[in-house]
């Protein structure tokens, strides 16, 4: 079986399409996105129609939930950061927040995958320190022994870890990474994101996963980062939200 795994959108539509175009190339028998299709880019309710269409199913992320008002803004400290949820939350159309609260918080596959927003353990949780990963991969081993691959978003930057190393070469950041995993070992993966990549690369990332060959390849695409900026200047987005995505970070 072959997926294709897209993480945080955040509402970019230039980049969800030029990762589109690949993914219909790649020809993946599923895609699973990770949460997080709103927020941050002035486009969410046009990616939420796009990755609907595209037929993939997804898991809920934080931004969907305070697009909902599941979870409170009062966590929200940053005022960039309101104003774009509020934007995502007065444009989706009630259908579309309908879906998203139906949303689940983790996908498991029959054969061997978990999908998570934050990690396995809390979907609110960054792992972004080698203890955290580590504790996440234990908490798998622990808890649910027969996932192989366990997918997460929320940090915006590629991963690939397993119990006993983090596996990542991601230094010189290639538009195309292929990595044969080992049958053995318990791993996880962040794809990347597709519209607000936090790794000092400018370009759309996201995964290709065959699960029958244990392959995964990391894959990154240029897109009109220009176009997606104008979008948000016009919708009067703050500028360092504006400017992060031409730095990727
Ligand atoms: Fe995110």
């Amino acid at each position: 079986m072959k997926y294709a795994i897209l993480g945080d959108v955040h509402g970019n539509l230039e980049a969800l399409e030029a990762v589109l175009a690949q993914v219909r190339a790649a020809k993946p028998d599923r895609i699973v996105h990770l949460g997080d299709i709103v927020g941050y880019g002035a486009s969410p309710v046009e990616c939420w129609d796009l990755v609907r269409d595209a037929g993939a199913r997804g898991i809920v992320g934080n931004h969907e939930r305070y697009v909902t008002g599941v979870t409170s803004m009062a966590s929200v400290s940053r005022d960039d950061k309101r104003f774009t949820i509020d934007y995502s939350a007065k444009r989706m159309k009630p259908a579309q927040l309908e879906e998203m609260k139906r949303m689940p918080l983790q996908i498991a596959t029959e054969d061997g995958l978990l999908f998570v927003h934050g990690s396995p353990r809390n979907e609110d949780e960054y792992l972004l320190t080698w203890e955290a990963v580590q504790e996440s991969v234990l908490f798998l081993r622990m808890t649910m022994p027969e996932v192989h691959v366990c997918f997460f978003g929320h940090t915006h930057i590629p991963a690939l870890a397993t119990a006993t190393a983090v596996e990542s070469k991601f230094e010189e950041k290639p538009d195309v990474q292929v990595i044969q995993l080992a049958d053995s070992k318990t791993y996880l993966v962040n794809p990347g994101s597709v519209g607000q990549p936090r790794d000092r690369c400018a370009k759309a990332a996201w995964a290709l996963y065959d699960s029958g060959e244990d392959v995964l390849e990391f894959r990154r695409v240029a897109y009109d980062v220009g176009g997606a900026q104008n979008r948000m200047r016009d919708a009067g987005f703050a500028d360092p939200l504006v400017d992060r995505l031409a730095h990727g970070r």
